[in-house]
């Protein structure tokens, strides 16, 4: 039904040719869904969205029609194209027995053009051949820019004018980055704009898409527990933690020009915080969401300097093996001051959430991989308990643990008796632990946002006066790193990261979980 709702959408006096459809009232199997992921041949092609693509496919969720193409400048055959998806598409699902004929049939719906980005030419020849696939049905066509960001625009343009379905839906979902400041972001939606309706653009953010982050919003408002104490009155600090225990090895290219904090922590932690910490939505309707994001975005302050550390990893050797340092890619430019690490102290000024820091935290080559939200409650006052407690008072407060990955879970950080005679407490855990509780894997966020492009649904994506809210928090502070050439806290490779995200948040009396 939902695939069949997309497809009546229709937009009102489109800028361009690349437009909504006008309203057919048309049965899903009459139409088709054509899947075309600009960037084909590279890496986050092969490693997430043909297996997502085919991972929807097993599950039954692609419409009946469809066709997947493939585009890139390198040149490719249609088997070619197979033999490669094919090396990276798992039965992760489930283990059925049917997995290796399931793959033969979604490689046999999958072809490859090859062309340049800004050829209409090309574009054109691809027009033709999505025809073909598409069988004189009402044509629904996605575009996946899973390219460079400096050619966005030209993909973007050749595909409205030259690749656009003329009686279906055209949606483009684009990568991140989305610009590398607020200027630069606004100039990228402008000329977006110029092609394309904003209800047509399903900009990207994956973290999203995952299972825990998706839940965040059942945990609040479908518990009477937890939406009461989900203010200053009960919560003393809240932290969003990314990790990753390998370095920017391959990416050094692309993450030299961003750094740590536009690379996790102005898209995937932000966006996390804005769903934390939003109003209660009017309906669980993608502009009633998307509204209270802006809403809690807005009520920012712009991030200040002396609330900000910033770290780049160093060479360590460990076992006989030596990591490498961050400036030893020889992709990164020599004496590179780009942060790899970053801490920082935000905050919320509205009723709810006056006074409370939200601490983030983002590292490459740490000691381990992970992504988690910890709320740290405030202590109980008047504790009765005091005394059975010990003399660490901050370590009895409650804590709320949302594991994003790996191994997802949730867990209540509470004190209890220890069972005997005594009167001791100790800290234990009321826990809810995927694994244990959920026999059936978890799909991964690139599955749940594709289908979400191909039914319409918008609320996981980004919209454009988020991303500008989002930008403004962290443009002038990025700035002033910039200009003023501020030196990184150098920490070795696989280690816990720069002490100074210790000082940064004892200034506001806070210790990371
Ligand atoms: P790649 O660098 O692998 O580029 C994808 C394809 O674009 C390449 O195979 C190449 O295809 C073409 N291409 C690369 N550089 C240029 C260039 N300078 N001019 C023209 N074409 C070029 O990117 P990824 O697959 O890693 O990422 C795609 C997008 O997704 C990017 O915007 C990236 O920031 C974003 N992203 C990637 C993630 C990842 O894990 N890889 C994670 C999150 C976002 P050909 O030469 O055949 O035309
Ligand atoms: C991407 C970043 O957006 O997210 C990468 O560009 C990072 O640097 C990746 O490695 C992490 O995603 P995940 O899903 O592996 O945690």
């Amino acid at each position: 039904k939902k695939v069949k709702d997309g497809l009546l959408s229709s937009s009102v006096n489109p800028p361009s040719e690349f437009k909504e459809a006008a309203s057919f009232d048309v049965n899903q199997n009459e139409s088709t869904v054509s899947i075309t992921v600009v960037g084909a041949s590279g890496d986050l092609a092969k490693k997430k969205i043909f297996p997502a693509l085919f991972a929807l496919y097993y599950e039954g969720c692609l419409p009946k029609h469809f066709t997947i193409f493939g585009y890139a400048r390198s040149k490719m055959t249609d088997a070619e194209l197979r033999n490669m998806v094919s090396k990276t598409l798992t039965c992760r699902i489930d283990k059925r027995e049917n997995c290796d004929e399931k793959m033969d049939e979604f490689l046999k719906r999958c072809f490859y053009h090859s062309g340049q980005y800004d050829s209409d030419g090309n574009f054109q020849e691809l027009d033709k051949k999505l025809k073909e696939h598409e069988g004189g049905r009402v044509s629904n066509r996605l575009f996946y820019l899973s390219i460079p960001p400096n050619i966005f625009i030209d993909a973007v343009r050749c595909a409205s004018t030259s690749a656009s379905s003329g009686n279906g839906w055209n949606r483009v979902i684009v990568e991140k980055p989305f610009g590398r400041d607020s200027e630069s972001s606004a100039a990228l939606t402008r000329s977006l704009k110029q092609f394309l309706e904003e209800d047509q653009i399903f900009r990207i953010d994956h973290y999203l898409g995952k299972e825990l982050v998706e839940n965040l919003s059942v945990l609040r408002f479908s518990n009477l527990i937890f939406e009461p104490l989900w203010s200053r009155q009960y919560i003393r600090n809240v932290q969003f933690i990314f990790s990753e225990d390998f370095g920017t090895e391959g990416r050094g290219g692309y993450f030299d020009n961003y750094g740590i904090i536009r690379d996790i922590m102005q898209n995937h932690l932000l966006q996390i915080l804005a769903l934390f910490a939003m109003e209660t939505p009017v309906s669980l309707d993608a502009e009633d969401i998307r509204n209270e994001k802006v809403k809690v975005l807005r009520s920012m302050r712009p991030l200040q300097l002396e609330d900000v550390i910033i770290g780049q990893y160093k060479s360590h050797t460990k076992g006989g093996v030596t990591y490498p340092a961050y400036v030893d890619d020889k992709t990164v430019p020599k004496g590179s001051l780009t942060p790899t690490f970053a801490a920082a102290a935000l905050f919320i000024d509205n009723a709810r959430w006056d006074g409370v820091p939200f601490l983030m935290k983002a590292g490459k080559a740490l000691h381990k991989k992970g992504a988690e939200i910890r709320v740290q409650f405030r202590h109980v006052p008047g504790n009765l308990y005091n005394k059975s407690i010990g003399t660490d008072l901050d370590r009895a407060t409650n804590e709320l643990v949302i594991r994003v990955q790996p191994d997802e879970a949730i867990y209540l950080k509470i004190n209890n008796k220890v069972p005997g005679l005594g009167m001791r407490l100790d800290r234990s855990n009321l826990n809810l632990h995927y694994a244990a509780r959920y026999s059936k894997e978890i799909p991964d966020a690139y599955e749940r946002l594709l289908l979400d492009a191909i039914e319409g649904e918008r609320r996981l994506f980004i919209r454009s006066d988020e991303l500008d809210a989002a930008w403004a928090l962290f443009t002038p502070v990025l700035k002033e790193i910039e200009e003023k050439k501020i030196i990184p806290e150098y920490y070795p490779y696989g280690s816990r990261g720069p002490v100074g995200a210790h000082y940064l948040a004892a200034r506001y009396n806070v210790k990371w979980g």
